[in-house]
């Protein structure tokens, strides 16, 4: 039994970076200082048994999402943000086209199965962001703050927003709340960190709420709402995450402010689209909120496929001759006896 890949094949795998494309095929994207010490493919690593690059099939001419190009994007076509927990998911977004990846806190449900975001930590976040990274080529990266790393001072606030960028290797921080976490957002952008901001349903605030619930729907909450994302846009937030509101309430506040609007539960007139991914692709068996359409059923397939797995080990029919390595040639396996 393998415990770990020969140092070749390690080599080989590295290569599935979607930088290496440019190594293999000899077309790609330019290829960056850094990228350089990884796209050193040799034909002996790609022959490695453990896998190898997939050949990129065209040259894209596409661009990092930065925040000006998603300011621009007011009123024009529509942005599309996800959100991403890891390196694969991000890789698949991403090459799925993908504005944004949001590594939101609700990886405190979806990836840790808890049943609110309260308990993800500035730590968790930087590690998912730092995977993101990874798997990421064009799509801007937002990381979510959690709960209680912003309100207590604005110190606090920096320190922790400038880990996710430095450390998780995002571009931008996202937080919620309207007016209360004003001068927070002015202390961020003074030290030249993007905001993006979340007003109408905050989950983090699910106990104040009473659960997670559409705001705004009476006109007392729908006036604070739109107070709170005109203050949130004056304060310098580059967007804005409009989540669990009355889509004429949106269609309001974005008529009403000069950034991007980006909804969730939030009808059709906003300037973009988030939607958590495993909901999307359908991997959330027992969740099907309103708002949400399942564009696969990411969940029956990935069983089904178990499913034939299991059969196959079951059966002896896995693995095949094809999967199946054969006695070791030349003169150094006869030396070393392997
Ligand atoms: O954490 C998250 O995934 C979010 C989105 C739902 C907007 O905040």
């Amino acid at each position: 039994m393998f415990l770990r890949a020969p140092a070749a094949a390690r080599r080989a795998l590295s290569c599935y970076q979607p930088q290496c494309a440019k190594a293999w095929t000899g077309v790609g994207p330019a290829v960056t200082p850094s990228d350089k010490r990884d796209n050193r493919m040799t034909e002996e690593k790609a022959s490695a048994p453990y896998g190898q690059a997939r050949p990129a099939t065209e040259v894209s001419t596409r661009k990092r999402m930065t925040v000006p190009k998603v300011r621009a994007r007011k009123g024009e076509e529509p942005l599309v943000m996800v959100t991403a927990y890891d390196a694969t998911f991000a890789r698949l977004l991403d090459e799925g086209g993908a504005d944004l990846l949001l590594v939101g806190d609700s990886l405190g449900m979806v990836v840790q199965g808890n049943d609110d975001t309260l308990s993800v930590t500035v730590d968790d976040i930087v590690y998912h962001c730092r995977a993101v990274a990874r798997g990421t080529r064009y799509a801007h990266i937002v990381g979510d703050m959690p709960f209680l790393s912003y309100n207590v001072s604005p110190q606090d606030a920096i320190r922790n927003a400038g880990r996710i960028l430095s450390e998780g290797r995002a571009h931008s921080v996202k937080l919620e709340g309207g007016r209360a976490v004003v001068p927070v957002i002015e202390r961020l952008v003074g030290a030249g960190i993007p905001v993006m901001a979340h007003v109408g349903l905050t989950p983090q605030s699910v106990h104040a709420m009473g659960g997670f619930r559409v705001q705004g729907r009476d006109q007392e909450g729908a006036q604070r709402i739109l107070d709170d994302a005109k203050a949130v846009a004056d304060a310098g937030a580059y967007a804005l995450v409009l989540e669990g509101i009355p889509s004429d309430l949106a269609k309001r506040i974005t008529e009403s402010i000069d950034i991007p609007t980006i909804g969730i539960g939030a009808g059709a007139d906003c300037d973009g689209q988030v939607l958590v991914c495993y909901d999307m692709l359908g991997l959330t068996p027992d969740l099907r909120p309103k708002f949400v359409r399942r564009f696969d059923e990411l969940f029956d397939r990935g069983r089904a496929a178990m499913e034939q797995y299991v059969a196959a080990v079951r059966s002896g029919e896995f693995p095949a001759p094809e999967h199946t390595f054969g006695p070791a040639k030349g003169p150094r396996a006869v030396a070393t006896g392997s």
